[in-house]
C-alpha cells in the first residue's frame, strides 16, 4: 500500500509536511501548487515553497517531496517542470483540479478538465522536458461542471506519458461535499495500465479500506483527513492507534515550538485556528478549546491555552 499526503494550498506547507511525515509513514508528499503563468520562475520561488529542495528533495524524516505546478501553457509548464526537477524535486506533478475562481478565470486548474487535448499537451510537454527516470504525474478531478469527460481526461494524461495519476473523485461543481464518487476511479484503474492514486473522503482506516476495495487501487492520497487525525496514515498502515486528544495536543505544542524557532510567530495564530477547524471533526475536545482560542489574536495567548489544556490532560490521564 502507498499513502500520499495531498497538496493543500495554504494548509500543508513545509512545516506541516515536516510534522506529518515525521509521525506517519508517508510514501510521498506533494507541495502546494506553484502558479505558473507565462515565465520560467526564479529558483527562489521554488526554494521558498519547497525548502526541502536543500535537503535532497526529502522532508527532515526522509519522505520524498514532489513539487506541484499549476498552469495552462505547455511550454512554460515544461520549463518549470525541468527546473523543479533540476533543483531536486522528486518528480513533478500537474494540477488539474483547483476550483479557485481566480485560477480558473486565467484558464488554470479545474477549468482545463473541459479540454482533454490541452491536458494532454501540458503533460506531454512536461514529460518531454523531464529526464525519463523522474516521475511526471497529474492530479485531476472527475470533471468541471459534470463528470462526462472523466475518462477522456484520464486517457489524455496516460497518453501524454504520465507516470501516475491521482484522482480526486469529485467534479469541480461537487466542491468538497461528500460523497466522493470512488466508483469512477475504479473504471479508470481498470482501463489504464499506470498506477492510479485514489483521493477523496478518507477520514479513517475503514474509509481507506473501503476506498481501496471499491477502486482496486493500492495507492491512496489523504487531504483533510490527514489534518483532522494527524497520524491517519500510520493508522491506515496499521502501525499505530489513532492519536488520543492528549497526543494531538502534544503535537500542537511541538508544532508551536517549531513555528517559534522558524520565527513565523505572526502567522501562527491563523494557522493554529485553521488546524483546529480540521481537528474539530475528529476530537470533541478540540471544539471546546477552539471556542476559547478563536478570539485570541496573539501567539502568547493561544500558547497559554494549549499548555493549560495539555497539563489538564496529563493530570486527568496520569
Ligand atoms: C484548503 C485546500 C487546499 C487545497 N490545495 C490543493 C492544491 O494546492 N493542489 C491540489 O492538487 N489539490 C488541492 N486541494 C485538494 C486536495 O488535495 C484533495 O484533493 C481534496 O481535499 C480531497 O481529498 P480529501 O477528501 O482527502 O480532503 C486542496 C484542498 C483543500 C481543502
Amino acid at each position: 500500500m502507498r499513502v500520499v499526503l495531498a497538496p493543500m494550498e495554504g494548509v500543508i506547507d513545509d512545516l506541516m509536511r515536516e510534522i506529518l511525515s515525521e509521525i506517519n509513514p508517508y510514501d510521498l508528499v506533494v507541495t502546494e501548487f506553484v502558479r505558473v503563468i507565462n515565465q520560467l520562475l526564479p529558483e527562489k520561488v521554488y526554494h521558498k515553497l519547497c525548502p526541502e529542495l536543500r535537503n535532497g528533495g526529502l522532508t527532515a524524516s526522509g519522505t520524498p517531496v514532489r513539487i506541484q505546478l499549476l498552469g495552462q501553457h505547455p511550454q512554460v509548464m515544461a520549463e518549470n517542470a525541468q527546473r523543479a526537477v533540476e533543483l531536486g524535486s522528486c518528480g513533478v506533478d500537474a494540477n488539474f483540479g483547483c476550483p479557485a475562481k481566480m485560477v480558473n478565470r486565467s484558464n488554470g486548474g479545474a477549468v482545463l478538465l473541459q479540454y482533454p487535448d490541452k491536458i494532454h499537451d501540458i503533460v506531454k510537454a512536461m514529460r518531454d522536458a523531464v529526464p525519463a527516470d523522474q516521475p511526471v504525474t497529474a492530479k485531476i478531478r472527475l470533471g468541471y461542471e459534470d463528470k462526462s469527460l472523466f475518462m477522456e481526461n484520464a486517457i489524455a494524461v496516460y497518453e501524454a506519458g504520465a507516470t501516475e495519476l491521482a484522482i480526486h473523485a469529485r467534479s469541480k461543481t461537487d466542491g468538497y461535499k461528500p460523497p466522493a464518487y470512488w466508483e469512477y476511479i475504479t473504471e479508470v484503474r481498470e482501463r489504464l495500465p499506470i498506477p492510479i492514486i485514489a483521493n477523496g473522503e478518507i477520514w479513517n482506516s475503514d474509509d481507506a479500506k473501503r476506498c481501496m476495495a471499491v477502486t482496486g487501487c493500492d495507492s491512496i492520497m489523504l487531504g483533510r483527513g490527514a489534518m483532522s487525525l494527524p497520524n491517519l496514515a500510520a493508522t491506515i498502515k496499521g502501525v499505530e492507534a489513532p492519536y488520543t486528544w492528549s497526543q494531538t495536543l502534544n503535537l500542537l505544542l511541538n508544532y508551536t515550538q517549531k513555528q517559534l524557532v522558524n520565527k513565523k510567530i505572526d502567522y501562527y495564530p491563523a494557522r493554529v485556528k485553521q488546524w483546529f477547524t480540521y481537528l474539530n471533526k475528529q476530537y470533541p475536545e478540540a471544539d471546546v478549546l477552539f471556542r476559547e482560542l478563536r478570539v485570541l489574536k496573539t501567539a502568547e495567548g493561544i500558547i497559554a491555552i494549549l499548555e493549560k489544556a495539555h497539563e489538564q490532560q496529563l493530570a486527568t490521564n496520569g
